[in-house]
């Protein structure tokens, strides 16, 4: 046991509570940086991503300016190149979203089996994206088996089954490491709570599989459970993954209430399951948050099979620009672009793009958008 005199106890007292504050005062983990130039303009760093990313950037880039959103796009090529062997960004795009602070990212082809690292995991890693936030809801006019679905997901967005350290043991045996640290699960759970806090949800449930990975996935599960003790006014909650995706296809209704927290593959799988609730990923947005930058993304791929067809749907970049403007705390702007696309969404399917069903072109959906701005 260790003693302390008494001024070292208060001081330890002191220290503690202060770092409870600290942690507390921390709702702005992730918060903007940015700042704005002499003109009241912030600038946004713009990767345009590979496939239909070019054609969905210049309908955001053209709602944003007949929005007279107070930024400037600072456009930055992501090609990746090799640095020491490794699979790295050039340091220009670096340097500028470590300037600006803030991103808004299309999607970039990843090739499968083979090649380099995932550029999506590589700029997650080098800007220590350490949460991805996944919100779905519905969209009111665009009709799918449940109304009022509203679930928010929080997906540990730098290690668990994405360590990407894997090998071969002998031929024909491969091994893939499932890596899950304290810290990491700190920092993301304590995202989920602030989160849950700062949108006014009182429950946050931990998504898990800790029956099987008892050491991995109690990991996350525990330090979920020490965390909770920092925020009495949350209910902690905790749910297999499998029990989670046959409840929430079952009825969505239950987790609205909830922020989701979860280990990275599971965020993946069950986030897109989400999607599936609402209309598909078309339609989902979301956000990877870190203590210094945050970059915003459209869940999907780059679609090569209708690249430079003019076919896509820009709804999900520009939903995920909307959570950027908010987390930017432009949420006049933010209101005013959310309220045009999804009245837009549901006007009738001679203005929304086919995979919605619809008959547009990515010129006409974007129109509408702009008419209702
Ligand atoms: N975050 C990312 O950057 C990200 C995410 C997923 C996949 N990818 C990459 O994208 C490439 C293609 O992947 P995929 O084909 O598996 O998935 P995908 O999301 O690109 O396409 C799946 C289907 O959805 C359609 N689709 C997707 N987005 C659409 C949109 N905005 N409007 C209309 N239709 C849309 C496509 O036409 C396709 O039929 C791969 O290289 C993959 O690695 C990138």
């Amino acid at each position: 046991m260790l003693f302390l005199s008494r001024s070292a106890a208060v001081r330890a007292a002191s220290y503690r509570s202060s770092a409870v504050a600290f942690r507390r005062f921390n709702s702005d983990v992730a918060a903007f940086k940015g700042v704005k130039n002499a003109a009241g303009k912030y600038t946004v760093t713009l990767i345009e991503g590979d496939g239909i990313g070019t054609e969905i950037s210049a309908a955001v880039k053209d709602i944003y300016a007949a929005a007279k959103v107070p930024i400037i796009w600072e456009p930055v090529d992501v090609t990746p190149i090799l640095k020491d062997g490794r699979t790295a960004i050039p340091d220009a795009a670096i340097e500028s979203v470590k300037r600006n602070f803030v991103a808004l990212k299309g999607p970039l082809a990843t090739p499968i089996g083979k090649g380099h690292v995932s550029l999506n995991l590589t700029l997650r890693r080098t800007f220590n994206l350490f949460a991805n936030l996944r919100p779905c809801r519905s969209v009111v006019g665009y009709k799918t088996p449940y109304d009022g679905v509203d679930t928010v997901l929080i997906r540990e967005n730098t290690e668990g089954e994405y360590s990407g350290i894997e090998h071969v043991v002998v031929d024909g045996v491969v091994q893939s490491i499932k890596l899950i640290t304290r810290p990491a699960c700190e920092r993301v759970i304590r995202y989920a709570f602030q989160h849950a806090l700062a949108t006014g949800k009182p429950k946050v449930l931990v998504v898990h599989k800790a029956s099987i990975m008892k050491m991995s996935d109690g990991l996350f599960l525990q330090t979920a459970r020490d965390i909770a003790k920092e925020y009495p006014q949350i209910e902690l909650g905790a749910e297999l993954l499998d029990n989670t995706c046959l409840k929430i296809v079952t009825d969505p209704e239950p987790y609205k209430p909830v922020v989701m927290v979860m280990p990275n593959l599971y965020g993946d799988i069950l986030s897109d399951l989400c999607s599936g609730l609402i209309g598909g990923l078309g339609l989902t947005p979301s956000g990877n948050m870190g203590d210094e930058v945050s970059i915003f993304e459209a869940v999907h791929g780059s679609a090569p099979d209708i690249a430079g067809k003019g076919l896509a749907n820009p709804t999900a970049l520009l939903l995920s620009s909307v959570m950027m403007l908010r987390h930017m705390k432009l949420n006049d702007y933010a209101d005013k672009i959310e309220n045009a696309v999804l009245s837009t969404i549901a006007s009738g399917p001679e203005n929304i793009t086919g995979d919605l069903k619809g008959t547009a072109n990515t010129a006409r959906f974007t129109e509408e958008i702009i008419k209702r701005l």
